[in-house]
């Protein structure tokens, strides 16, 4: 018997997306960075047609960008592109999201799926300046989405249903690995997989730095780096294996690379590494925090001038 796995390059599970996504509307409100992954990601694994997107932008050049890249439909109007779609993605930076929140005027008993990449925004400020009845995905996405290597995390709010957050998986699955966790592990996710691309940005620069100090090319040493980081990520995720496990099938008795993990253990490679999430994650709910006082001081500046007026 033939096992069909793949037919015209999607997988079963591209293909079973693709129903799920399938004549939802999609509007994108912002098309900086992060957007601009997500529809590269949906859009090259064809789960979904250009025609179901429209992004939305203050800044004419990215819309102009987006049209002539991905032929999307494009608007500077949030709350028109917003009313006509099923699901709405805030793609827009925390600090422009009570405007954009405010000027959107949802009624709440439409069903429309709001998934939010806005870091340290939470979902009750999305469902307060939206609708109390406003279902609301978060998610903390990362850069490497732009490759279709993401890491994803999602936290659903009150009354997501299973199919809404099959529908924010299946999206945010187009561009990598996607986990699901409560809200409040955003923060700790944020410190692992949000800033995760740079700590092992830095890891390959000193990995090539290494190579060159002992006579390679920069250029040789920089591919051997980010390849040898490629492929044994690829390890862990394809095998499964615990890395401890896979590191060892590597270190023989008395051989080079047991010499060259000696000296990372000297240098404290783990603590230091454990010690550099803990910093972001901290660091994550200070930045929340500090971002609470200030929704709130405005709030309350706004109803005193209402009140004066
Ligand atoms: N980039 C990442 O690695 C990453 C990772 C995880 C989460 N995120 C989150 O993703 C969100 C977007 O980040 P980004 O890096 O994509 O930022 P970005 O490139 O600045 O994109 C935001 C876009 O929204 C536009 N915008 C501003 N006000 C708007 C409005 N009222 N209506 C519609 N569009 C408006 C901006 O235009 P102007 O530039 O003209 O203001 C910009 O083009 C942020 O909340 C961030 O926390 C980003």
């Amino acid at each position: 018997m033939v096992r069909v796995d793949k037919l015209n390059g999607l997988t079963i599970h591209d293909i079973l997306t693709g129903i799920m996504l399938k004549k939802k509307q999609i509007a994108v409100i912002g098309a900086g960075n992060m957007a601009e992954a997500i529809v590269s990601g949906l859009l090259k694994k064809g789960i979904v047609n250009a025609s179901q997107i429209c992004a939305t932008d203050v800044d004419a050049q990215r819309l102009t960008y987006f049209r002539k890249t991905f032929k999307v439909r494009v608007s500077h109007n949030n709350q028109e592109t917003a009313m006509s779609s099923d699901i709405i993605m805030l793609s827009i930076k925390p600090q422009v999201m009570d405007n954009v929140l405010g000027g959107l005027k949802l009624s709440g008993g439409s069903g429309q799926l709001i998934i939010t990449v806005a870091a340290g925004v939470s979902i009750a400020t999305i469902i307060s300046g939206l609708h109390p009845r406003a279902r609301v995905v978060r998610a903390m996405p990362n850069t490497p989405a732009v490759v279709l290597e993401g890491a994803t995390a999602l936290a659903g709010g009150p009354g997501v249903t299973t199919d809404q957050m099959k529908v924010a998986r299946a999206v945010f699955e187009a561009m990598g690995q996607v986990v699901v966790v409560d809200e409040p592990l955003l923060d700790a996710v944020t410190g692992l997989s949000g800033g995760g691309p740079a700590y092992v940005y830095l890891f390959i620069e000193a990995l090539a730095d290494g190579g060159v100090k002992m006579g390679l090319s920069r250029a040789h040493a920089q591919l051997l780096a980010a390849q040898t980081v490629l492929g044994a990520a690829k390890m862990v995720v394809e095998t499964r294996a615990h890395p401890g496990v896979l590191k060892d099938q590597v270190a023989s008795p008395g051989g080079t690379t047991i010499a060259g993990l000696h000296r990372l253990e000297k240098g404290r490679l783990r603590g230091t590494v454990i010690g550099a999430v803990e910093a972001a994650t901290l660091r994550c709910r200070e930045l929340g925090q500090e971002a609470m006082v200030s929704r709130e001081s405005s709030a309350i500046s706004r109803t005193v001038k209402r009140t004066v007026a």
